[in-house]
């Protein structure tokens, strides 16, 4: 099949396109607004997008009403800092439950049961429960602008400035532990994949 999104002819009973570009990783962040109030959610628009410096984007829907404006965005924006945390399976239900459309003055980190600890460099929190928590500091957004007047989305980046690594996922060997942290990626609908040691493969690279 053939379909041009900008017609919204793919006859499908759901637009596909969510279920296109798998899987994706999940960017858990953790930020705080002007108030002190904690804030976490899930941005499966996420990824690293370079090494030097490390930097991390994620994208949020954004409306000129501000109604569909997300807090993760406005804290970023006005404090300059965040957090992304790894979602991993064990901490599934909590990842779905942070992804809740609640008032900004709700914490979803008590929300979800988990434990903010302080981070070193930037004054978003870090998810203790989670293996990787990576402290980031705002370079800039990039509105991309919507079909209807007034939304889009607005890609975030951020300067990875501080990585905190659980000791227990790094091997003997000095690798990352990917099969023992086993992370989450999203497949699109309500779908998710686990990649665990059954699911890792390797291949060299061509010389
Ligand atoms: C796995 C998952 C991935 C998500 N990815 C995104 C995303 O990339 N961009 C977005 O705007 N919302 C995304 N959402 C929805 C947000 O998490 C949700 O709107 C949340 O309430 C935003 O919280 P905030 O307003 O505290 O930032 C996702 C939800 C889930 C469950």
């Amino acid at each position: 099949m053939f379909y041009e999104p900008k017609n919204q002819n793919h006859g499908l009973p759901k637009n596909p396109f969510n279920s296109l570009v798998i899987p994706r990783p999940i960017g858990w962040i953790s930020s705080i607004d002007s108030d002190g109030v904690f804030n976490l959610a899930p941005y499966s628009f996420f990824n690293a997008v370079c090494y030097r410096p490390p930097t991390v984007m994620f994208s949020a829907g954004a409306s000129s009403t501000d109604d569909r404006n997300k807090d993760t965005a406005r804290n970023v924006e006005t404090t300059g800092e965040f957090v992304c945390n790894l979602a991993i399976w064990e901490l599934r239900e909590q990842m779905n439950l942070s992804s809740a459309t609640l008032p900004p003055e709700t914490d979803e980190i008590a929300l979800a049961g988990l434990t903010p600890v302080g981070s070193t460099l930037v004054k978003a929190p870090r998810i203790a429960e989670a293996p990787v928590q990576l402290e980031c500091k705002y370079v800039k957004t990039t509105l991309i602008p919507g079909w209807d007047h007034g939304d889009g989305y607005k890609v975030i980046f951020g300067e990875v400035i501080g990585v905190h690594i659980d000791d227990a996922m790094i091997t003997e060997g000095g690798l990352i532990d990917v099969a023992k942290m086993m992370p989450i990626g999203r497949l699109g609908y309500n779908d998710y994949a686990r990649v665990d040691a059954d699911s890792i493969f390797t291949i060299a690279r061509p010389g």
